[in-house]
C-alpha cells in the first residue's frame, strides 16, 4: 500500500479540522483508496492547540526546516493564513520537492503565479480546493468536471461569515450580535474586516474567475463593496418586495470584457442562491453545454474546510503527475483582456425626500435614462420616504442620477444592486 506522509503547518480551525479527519479516517482511506495517509509532523507553536488535538510530542516540529527536510513528509498542508510566513514556508516546501495543499485564499490569490512557477519547476503539486467556498468542491468542478464547457458566467455566495450575518439580520438580530456569533462559530477570519469588506470573497473570486475564464483575473481588477453599510430596514423592505439580500461574487465574460465584482445585492426569492442561508456557500456555474450547475454546502468551519484539504491530499496521493493552470499564470492580467468598470445592474433605492423635492428623484433617474419599475411612498409629516426599484442601468448613469438627487436635498438612505 502506498504510504503518504503529511505535515500540517498551523492547527487553527482548518488545520485542526484537517488533523481530525486524517486521524479519524485513516483506516477508511486505507480501505477505499489503498493509501495510508499518516500525519508525520505538525508545525504549531501553541501547545494548547496541539494538546487539544492530542498531538504527541514526537510529532511536533521545531521549525520549517525540520518539516521540509524530513524524507517521510510527502505533502505539506499550509493552514497558517496571512501571506508573509506562509508564503516563505510554502516556497520552502515546494523547493524541497514537497507537494503543497493550502487553504490560504489570500496567499493563493496574491502569489499563485509565483507558487505555481516553483511547483512546475520542481514537479511538485499545488492544490487549493479549500481556498474557495470551504467544503464545496467548486475548484475541482472547474478544473475537472466542467473543463468541457465554456463558462460565460458564474455567481456565488463565497463568504460564510457575511452570509451568516445577513441571514441573522433578516431574522431580527443586529449586525453586531450576528458578527459576534459568526466569530464564536469559527467562521470569521482572524481580522473580520476581511470578511465584512468583501476582501475574502474577492480573493476567492480572483481564483475562481481565473479558473473559469482560463485567464488571469488579478484581485486588483475586482470591484469590491462589503456589507458594513447594510441596514436591517433595507433587508426587511427587500423581503416585502420579494427579494433576499446576499453578498455576491459575480464573474461574467461579456462582449465588452470581463466583469468581476463583489458586492451585496438583492435576488428574487426564486433564484437558486436566494435560500442559501447561514454559513452555507454556493456557486451557480453556467456552462455553454451543461447549462446551470449549482453547488452548495458549508463554506466555513473546521470539518467542512478540512474535508476539502483532505480531498486534495487524496487527489495528490492517488494520481500520477500533477495538474497546473490552463492559463498563463502571471502576476498581472493578459494585456489583451479588457475588464469592465462601468457594469450594469438594476437598483433598489431608499430615499428621504422633502415635500419640496417630491418629483425630483424620478426626474433625476429619467434624465439619465433609468426606468423606474416600482415606487413605494411612505409619508411621515413633511418627510416622505420613497423606495424605488429601477430597470437595468450603468453604474455611471446611476451615480449621476444620485448626485442630482443629493443636490436637490434628497437624502439617499440606501443604494443596493439587484442581481439580474
Ligand atoms: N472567513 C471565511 C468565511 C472562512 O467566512 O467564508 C472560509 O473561507
Amino acid at each position: 500500500m502506498k504510504k503518504i506522509g503529511v505535515a500540517i503547518l498551523g492547527l487553527g480551525v482548518v488545520g485542526g479540522g484537517t488533523y481530525e479527519i486524517l486521524c479519524s479516517h485513516r483506516e477508511f482511506y486505507r480501505h477505499t483508496q489503498n493509501v495510508d495517509l499518516e500525519v508525520v509532523c505538525v508545525l504549531e507553536p501553541d501547545r494548547k492547540r496541539t494538546d487539544a488535538l492530542g498531538v504527541g510530542a514526537e510529532k511536533i516540529a521545531e521549525n520549517i526546516f525540520e518539516v521540509v527536510s524530513n524524507p517521510d513528509v510527502n505533502v505539506v498542508v499550509e493552514c497558517i493564513g496571512g501571506v508573509t510566513q506562509s508564503r516563505q514556508y510554502v516556497l520552502d516546501a515546494l523547493n524541497a520537492g514537497k507537494t503543497v495543499v493550502t487553504s490560504n485564499k489570500e496567499l493563493l490569490c496574491k502569489y499563485f503565479h509565483e507558487l505555481e512557477g516553483v511547483a512546475r519547476r520542481v514537479n511538485a503539486g499545488l492544490y487549493f480546493e479549500a481556498t474557495c467556498a470551504g467544503g464545496v468542491p467548486v475548484v475541482r468542478t472547474l478544473i475537472d468536471a466542467v473543463q468541457s464547457n465554456v463558462i460565460p458566467s458564474f455567481e456565488g455566495i463565497v463568504n460564510g461569515t457575511t452570509n451568516y450575518i445577513l441571514t441573522k439580520m433578516k431574522e431580527g438580530l443586529s449586525f453586531e450580535e450576528a458578527l459576534s456569533e459568526a466569530k464564536t462559530l469559527g467562521y470569521a477570519e482572524a481580522d473580520a474586516s476581511a470578511d465584512l469588506d468583501g476582501l475574502d470573497a474577492a480573493y476567492k473570486l480572483s481564483i475562481l474567475a481565473s479558473l473559469a475564464f482560463h485567464t488571469k483575473v488579478p484581485f486588483t481588477k475586482i470591484y469590491r463593496e462589503g456589507i458594513r453599510g447594510i441596514e436591517s430596514e433595507d433587508i426587511q423592505e427587500g423581503c416585502g418586495l420579494g427579494y433576499t439580500l446576499k453578498l455576491f461574487a459575480v464573474g461574467r465574460q461579456t462582449e465588452h470584457g470581463v466583469d468581476v465584482r463583489v458586492h451585496p445585492a438583492f435576488v428574487e426569492k426564486g433564484h437558486p442562491l436566494a435560500s442559501v442561508d447561514g454559513c452555507l456557500n454556493a456557486v451557480c456555474l453556467n456552462g455553454d453545454s451543461v447549462g446551470e450547475i449549482v453547488l452548495t454546502g458549508k463554506g466555513a468551519g473546521a470539518l467542512p474546510t478540512g474535508s476539502a484539504v483532505v480531498s486534495d491530499i487524496l487527489y495528490a496521493a492517488t494520481h500520477d503527475g500533477h495538474r497546473y493552470s490552463t492559463f498563463k499564470n502571471t502576476a498581472t492580467a493578459d494585456k489583451e483582456v479588457k475588464f469592465i468598470s462601468d457594469f450594469e445592474s438594476k437598483y433598489y433605492l431608499r430615499l428621504l425626500v422633502p415635500a419640496s423635492a417630491d418629483a425630483t428623484a424620478v426626474t433625476a433617474l429619467a434624465k439619465n435614462n433609468i426606468a423606474v419599475r416600482k415606487l413605494l411612498r411612505k409619508t411621515d409629516g413633511d418627510q416622505t420616504s420613497v423606495i424605488l426599484v429601477t430597470d437595468t442601468a450603468h453604474e455611471s448613469a446611476m451615480k449621476k442620477a444620485l448626485s442630482r438627487m443629493r443636490t436637490s436635498g434628497i437624502e439617499v438612505g440606501a443604494v443596493i444592486r439587484i442581481l439580474a
